[in-house]
């Protein structure tokens, strides 16, 4: 019997750990694992080597026509973003386009955008994809839907060590600032606001490890 394709949708705020352990769940059941997120990133790397900076009070649909962008999931779990032919996975992860974001994300056409190609993405695979709006928007008949959450403080910390295992120096109480303010741009939106799917798995990983969040996917995803 030919196997079922299977759609996991993975949503949370900022600094829930949603991309490292649907990445890893992903590798562990041999899915195809999309980031969308990194999507949105690199449409906002792409509009500051545009325009230098993203305008305020712009639409950008217009600039998307001809945009070719793509992601690579290798086995061994990284994701590699594409705009064109150069790589900006690393790029789109800097404070700038943290700033930015929000400009972006709030554009109904860019979210139009967006949507379609991540559902041409999944078309031909079984995938697991995070973001904020994947259960709700994207995917309303997922197979399966989880919320990941955490508190602040938490969040703040996981994204403060992430930044000083890459080398860079921050401070913990901006970190907290910005995901405060990412949380209130990311719940507020009038298109694909995060919100939670009514029939998702709610899971608090504030007091989980990694491991344990893992593991706890990989049992939700096993049996479908
Ligand atoms: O998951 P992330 O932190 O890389 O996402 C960056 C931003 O992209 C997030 O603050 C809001 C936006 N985003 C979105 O609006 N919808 C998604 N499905 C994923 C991300």
């Amino acid at each position: 019997m030919e196997k079922k394709r299977i759609i996991v949708a993975v949503d949370g705020p900022a600094g829930s750990g949603k991309s490292s352990v649907s990445r890893e769940a992903a590798v562990a059941l041999n899915l195809k694992y999309i980031d969308s997120g990194a999507i949105y990133r690199a449409i906002t790397w792409f509009l500051i080597k545009e325009y230098g900076t993203v305008p305020q009070g712009k639409g950008f649909s217009g600039d998307l026509a001809g945009l070719r962008i793509s992601q690579v999931f290798k086995k061994d779990g990284f994701c590699n973003t594409y705009v064109g032919d150069t790589d900006v996975s690393l790029e789109i992860r800097n404070e700038t386009i943290a700033k930015n974001i929000g400009k972006v994300s709030d554009d109904p056409g860019v979210r139009e955008y967006v949507n379609g190609l991540l559902r041409s993405w999944a078309r031909d695979n079984s995938i697991i994809m995070d973001g904020r709006d994947i259960g709700t928007v994207v995917f309303p008949d997922a197979d399966l839907k989880v919320y990941l959450d955490a508190s602040v403080d938490v969040r703040a910390e996981r994204r403060y060590n992430e930044y000083l295992e890459s080398g860079k120096n921050v401070d913990l109480n901006s970190i907290k600032k910005q995901i405060i303010q990412r949380d209130i741009e990311d719940t507020s939106r009038p298109f694909g606001a995060l919100k939670t799917a009514e029939d998702a798995v709610v899971i608090d990983t504030s007091l989980l490890s990694k491991e344990d969040v893992i593991r706890t996917l990989v049992d939700l995803i096993a049996p479908l």
